[in-house]
């Protein structure tokens, strides 16, 4: 293969996701060269509808680093959800529950701008669109990565650590050989059909509701566009739901006591996502680190998965500026213990909320008279309540 002189850089990134791009950004910050390699183009990256709900420590930390104006701006601080069941809406107060911390609405794709604009404006390197990405020598001291850019011929990169970043479906965490490492997973019987829609929320603060027909969750990007999801079959077909059975099944699992109406408006995007646990041990072999869905995969209704890739990411940043400050390798070595402990509980808590909200094929009416009773406990206890709100708002970074 005809290659062009390798390039070099201290981390070697696969991946402008928000893993990806904040990692690169923080290390900037601490004086750490970095290359970003992705496979799509920014347009496609900057448009793709994700999560929206950040954790009160995700947001902070955006801020301290130098991210937050255009987020304090435009987003939502939340200090509450309502659980809807049986027809009735029951507040989860964060404020009082939760010392006073709230959750930020704010899509991730604008966080994804946000990070693109600021590596760009810095000098940051991204190669968006590039093709045939692979790694090699992971076990060496030179790692190095491989790909071809849009426009010319196959390149490397030489570096001292490599950061797969590159999402569930990556080509990192393929990339380590068999046998290093150990994968925990629970693929559920159900997905969720979510669209965006040009309509003002219905509700101020999120809605999850547990309804005979399905799970159903009101959220938003905005005071004009609401973000809703529907529990769907895995291998539903998106052709069979035009708009209007999509608004009418998110009235149906949604409504609150007589007289209460959806507002709707035009679908701007609809989509299936299909749900997952899933976590490999250790996030680390030789000099490749996984950070985000590259290693892990939650199912939404904990609204965590960007978050711990944002947690991951800071603590491969700390781990990273401390090898090269003062050549400690110990965070090096702690980093995938670290972040699985905070993966875990994360993985705890997401299991525990889709488990209580979604009808599951083969339950018997026991199981849904179960899901009332928990969900009832949780809305009149507040020892329940206060491990919701602290799991939701986020646990502690460390
Ligand atoms: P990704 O965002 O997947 O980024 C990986 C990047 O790597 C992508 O840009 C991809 O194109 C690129 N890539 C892939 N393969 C290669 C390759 N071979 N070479 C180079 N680049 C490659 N999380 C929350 O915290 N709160 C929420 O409210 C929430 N809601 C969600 C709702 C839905 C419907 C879904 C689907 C997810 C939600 N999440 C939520 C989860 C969140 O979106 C993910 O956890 C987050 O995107 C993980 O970021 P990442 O950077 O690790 O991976
Ligand atoms: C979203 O707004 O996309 C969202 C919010 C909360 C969730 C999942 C997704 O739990």
């Amino acid at each position: 293969m005809a290659q062009q002189a390798a390039l070099r850089t201290q981390i070697g990134i696969i991946g402008a996701g928000p893993a990806g791009l904040l990692l690169s950004h923080l290390l900037h910050l601490a004086g750490i060269a970095s290359i970003i390699v992705e496979t799509q183009t920014r347009q496609h990256v900057e448009a793709r509808i994700r999560a929206g709900v950040m954790e009160q420590g995700t947001a902070d930390l955006l801020r301290e680093a130098g991210l937050g104006q255009r987020m304090d701006r435009e987003g939502l601080v939340h200090h509450g959800i309502e659980l809807r069941f049986c027809g009735q809406g029951h507040r989860i107060d964060f404020a009082d529950l939760a010392n006073g911390q709230g959750v930020m609405v704010y899509g991730q794709h604008e966080v994804v701008k946000d990070l693109i604009a600021a590596r760009l404006a810095a000098g940051g390197e991204i190669v968006f669109a590039a093709s045939k990405v692979s790694v090699e020598g992971l076990d060496s001291d030179r790692p190095s990565i491989r790909f071809t850019p849009p426009e010319g011929r196959a390149q490397e990169i030489a570096c001292d650590f490599i950061a797969g970043c590159d999402g569930f479906h990556g080509i990192c965490r393929l990339a380590i050989s068999n046998g290093a490492l150990t994968a925990f997973e629970r693929v559920y019987p159900f997905a969720w059909l979510g669209i965006l829609a040009e309509a003002t929320p219905s509700a101020e603060e999120l809605v999850y509701a547990h309804h005979a027909r399905g799970f159903a969750l009101l959220s938003m990007r905005s005071p004009a566009i609401s973000r809703l999801y529907l529990q769907c079959a895995p291998t539903e077909d998106i052709a069979q739901w035009p708009d209007e059975r999509i608004w009418d099944e998110l009235q149906l699992r949604l409504v609150a006591g007589p007289g209460w109406h959806l507002t709707q408006g035009r679908v701007l995007q609809k989509g299936i996502t299909p749900m997952r646990s899933f976590v490999v041990e250790p996030m680390q072999v030789g000099r490749l680190f996984l950070a985000g869905d590259s290693a892990h995969i939650v199912p939404p209704t904990g609204a965590k998965g960007m978050n711990l890739a944002i947690a991951d990411v800071v603590m491969l940043a700390r781990a990273l500026e401390a090898f090269y400050k003062s050549r400690r390798t110990d965070l090096l070595e702690a980093y995938s213990a670290t972040c699985l402990k905070r993966v875990w509980k994360a993985q705890r808590f997401s299991w525990w909320m889709t488990q209580i909200f979604h009808r599951f094929p083969g339950e018997v009416p026991f199981d849904q008279r179960r899901q009332i009773a928990e969900l009832d406990y949780v809305a009149t206890s507040t020892a329940a309540a206060t491990a919701l709100a602290e799991n939701y708002t986020g646990l502690p970074m460390l």
